[in-house]
């Protein structure tokens, strides 16, 4: 059984990373969606609502487990048997970090492959950041994220006394 992981932070999952779940999940068997636990980035989402927002968005697609790790991501893939790792590539800009990422968990574990899918060209310009910077100012994320999270992703800003 070929099973691969989609590891990030989702804080929150856009229509890009959706995307990528969608063809990755055509290429294996069983694809986990892995939401990091302790990010230095500090997200915005609790890990609770960041795995909410993923189950609304994903709630159709039998293939795909939503979980969440902490600590390395080779050693939550070990215990998954998992084999490999799937990201997205929107720009040269994310080239850099995604090739030390790839090396550096290569170096770990020389059984796991990352592989790497080119975005959308429709999403190259979407990130969770910038889908965050809209929302904190009123700005317009329709068809940036699925329609089911919109209302919550800008329901936390209103709660927060965020929105300008
Ligand atoms: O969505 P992001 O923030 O780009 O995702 C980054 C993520 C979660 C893929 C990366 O930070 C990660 O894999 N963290 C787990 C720790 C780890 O295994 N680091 C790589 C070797 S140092």
């Amino acid at each position: 059984m070929k099973i691969w992981v989609y590891p990030g932070s989702f804080d929150p999952i856009t229509n890009g990373h959706l995307d990528i779940i969608d063809r990755a999940t055509k290429l294996c068997d069983k694809l986990i969606v892995a939401v990091l636990v302790n990010h230095s980035k500090n997200p915005v989402f609790t890990l609770d609502e960041r795995v909410e927002l993923l189950k609304c968005a994903l709630k159709d697609k039998p293939k795909v487990e939503i979980e969440s790790f902490s600590g390395l991501l080779v050693d939550f893939m070990k215990k998954k048997n998992a084999s490999s790792i799937i990201k997205g590539l929107r720009a040269v800009s994310d080239f850099e970090y995604e090739l030390q990422m790839a090396l550096l968990n290569k170096n770990l574990d020389p059984e796991i492959e990352t592989m790497f899918m080119m975005t959308n060209i429709n999403y190259s310009f979407l990130s969770s950041s910038a889908v965050r910077e809209l929302a904190k100012n009123g700005g317009n994320i329709d068809g940036l994220v699925p329609d089911c999270i919109k209302e919550t992703i800008l329901t936390k800003y209103k709660a927060t006394g965020e929105v300008k």
